[in-house]
């Protein structure tokens, strides 16, 4: 092993997830949300188990992330950019049949223009301004829309309208979200009347799906569920509100570990690591491990931190650096180089999950996730 660290990334935990989601979405189509290097997990991981599992879309962020699904994906499945398309690679994204989402009128005009020129029709998802006011088309500005769409409706496929809700996963935004739904509504009827009917519609993320049924529509973008997270504790409470004990329907499927790199004694009355921040007060056994901030181990998570070894939790001390970190392992019989350490996941009959991980370093899932960083080797596991 070259690297300081490992993922692995569990089948069977991402199998489970699916089936659960697939039958809360009933027909729906189910879109793999795979941005941000699939939440962390690797395009190269995730979009072959996706296509196993029986999904065939996949939606990225960027055309720099399409063009990396581009090599891994089957010739069944469909890409769609959410995000940034800049000018010039509009032309190479219709000619790859890619889906993408337009939301300001210089953006649909390029894309219709271009696929004149091309003789080919754009795949288009045109998403709406409902009230995240961050992309999409504003309601008074929809009859010129229209308009525009009719008369170029040769040059492209209508496959979805849509809209981002901004924040279903906090009862905090209630009103908001049933705000948005009835905004898109506005928007659906619109195009209704007008006779001029999407494919697909499609609102829900994950924490819309598993809160608001009726944001489901024709297809759902599933990121961090799909990889076995509630997406907040409330999601997770109003799945489970009346109190079952029956396990959590949704898996975590990826673990990351490492060894221990030197064990060794400290006198008491010494200072541990960097600076001043651990003093030894008694004498102590540690262990040092090969991973660090640069590593993706948040520095927050000096003298916070805990890992798992031999079974048993231990806690960082000192300050984090950039390549290691240092846990106490006074009291742990045994401990020796090469031992195995993780830092999230299960080992024995303990656990470390990403939300308390997250919770001590003050980061989201989403962040943690895909601030893991891209060189770590991540190996599936059945
Ligand atoms: C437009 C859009 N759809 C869907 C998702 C997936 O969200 P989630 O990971 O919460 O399911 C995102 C993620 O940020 C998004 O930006």
């Amino acid at each position: 092993m070259f690297n300081t660290s490992y993922i692995e990334i569990s089948r069977k935990a991402y199998r489970s997830n699916i089936r659960y989601l697939k039958k809360i979405i009933g027909k729906a189509a189910f879109s793999s949300v795979v941005k941000g290097n699939a939440y962390g997990h690797g395009v190269h991981n995730i979009v072959p188990l996706a296509e196993e599992a029986g999904i065939f879309h996949f939606s990225v962020f960027s055309a720099k992330e399409a063009s990396e699904m581009l090599e891994v994906l089957s010739e069944k499945s469909k890409i769609m950019i959410m995000g940034l398309l800049d000018d010039p690679e509009i032309e190479w994204a219709i000619e790859n049949g890619i889906e993408f989402f337009v939301f300001d009128h210089g953006r649909l005009q390029k894309a219709i223009e271009t696929a004149r020129k091309m003789n080919l029709r754009a795949r288009l998802h045109i998403e709406v301004e409902t009230g995240f006011n961050r992309t999409g088309f504003e309601y008074p500005d929809i009859g010129a829309l229209m308009a525009y769409l009719k008369q170029h409706r040769a040059h492209f496929e209508f496959r979805g309208l849509c809209t981002h809700y901004a924040g279903a996963e906090s009862l905090a935004n209630y009103l908001r979200i049933k705000n948005q739904l009835s905004q898109f509504r506005k928007f659906n009827r619109y195009f209704v009347r007008h006779d001029l009917l999407p494919e697909l519609r499609h609102t829900a993320c994950s924490a819309a799906a598993l809160t608001y049924p009726n944001t489901i529509m024709d297809m759902v973008r599933f990121g961090i569920a799909q990889y076995g997270f509630w997406p907040s504790p409330e999601t997770k409470m109003f799945r489970f509100r009346k109190g079952t004990a029956e396990k959590s329907p949704l898996n975590r499927m990826l673990s990351w570990k490492s060894k221990v790199m030197v064990v060794k004694q400290v006198e008491a009355g010494n200072f541990i690591g960097y600076g001043s921040s651990y003093l030894a007060n008694r004498k102590m056994k540690v262990a040092i491990i090969p991973v660090g901030y640069a590593n993706g181990f948040s520095r927050a998570l000096s003298n916070t931190g805990r890992v798992l070894i031999r079974g048993r939790r231990v806690p960082v001390i000192g300050t984090v650096t950039m390549n290691t970190m240092t846990v106490d392992v006074t009291g742990l019989p045994g401990v020796e180089r090469g031992d195995e350490v993780v830092m999230i996941g299960r080992q024995k009959r303990m656990n470390i999950s990403i939300s308390s991980f997250c919770e001590l370093s003050e980061q989201l899932n989403y962040q943690l996730l895909t601030r893991l960083p891209a060189d770590i080797p991540r190996l599936i596991v059945p």
